[in-house]
């Protein structure tokens, strides 16, 4: 059978990638054409009309960067129909969230369990490589997708499937997180009430409320609000 002009130009694509394995500062040709051509990506404007039903954003420790993702999720399947992402990143980060956000939508979507377990070596080898020194741009998309995923749990009342990664867990019924308040104070969030508006934090477990007033105390103070 003849080969597509697709097949070949991946064809090319992977023979340049194997290239760059082992050079810490190449970037591969996969690497390029997302960073040069991104997929998916939120444009100006565009979000006031993308329908979504579960949003999330992570910043990084390592650069301060920040990663937005919203997901279209079919309620009666739980597969991703579509997918939107942002970045302040870096090239990296604008590179691995895009193909990220190829894999998630292929085939007709990707189940929600599925699609959490991606990790960074997935990414990372869907583009062939990454510079070891980029690696922690890679974790942005996976990260800021499963919170998106939480958010999606949360929205529609399965907060057994919740999985809150790398931040305390101050409601224990509605799994709300110390950054789950922290975000809603710097949407505007400034009494218990507004943040429970917001995450309804402490009608799953009442006896987390002080420590949610000394929470919202503190982030105000933390960001002069
Ligand atoms: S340096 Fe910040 S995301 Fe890459």
């Amino acid at each position: 059978m003849k080969k597509t002009s697709t097949q070949k130009t991946n064809k090319k694509k992977k023979e340049a990638d194997v290239l760059t394995k082992g050079n810490p500062w190449v970037y591969s040709e996969t690497v390029k054409d997302h960073f040069l051509h991104p997929r998916n990506f939120m444009k100006a404007g565009e979000e006031e009309k993308f329908q979504y039903n579960g949003v999330g954003m992570i910043g990084s420790p390592v650069c301060g960067d920040v990663m937005k993702f919203w997901i279209l999720v079919d309620p009666k399947t739980e597969k991703i129909k579509d997918a939107r992402w942002r970045t302040f990143g870096c090239a990296s980060a604008i590179a691995s969230t895009s193909v990220l956000s190829e894999m998630i939508l292929r085939n007709g979507g990707m189940t929600l369990e599925k699609a959490r377990k991606i990790t960074p070596n997935d990414i990372i080898k869907e583009l062939g490589g990454l510079p070891d020194i980029k690696y922690h741009c890679s974790v942005l998309g996976d990260k800021a997708l499963r919170d998106a995923i939480n958010d999606y749990y949360r929205r529609t009342g399965q907060y057994d499937k919740i999985e809150p990664e790398g931040s305390r867990v101050i409601d224990k019924v509605l799994k709300i997180t110390e950054k789950d308040i922290e975000k809603a104070v710097l949407d505007g969030a400034r009494t218990l009430e507004e943040v429970q508006e917001k995450t309804k934090v402490g009608l799953g477990d009442p006896t987390c409320i002080p420590l949610v007033e000394e929470l919202i105390r503190f982030y105000r103070e933390k960001y002069n609000l």
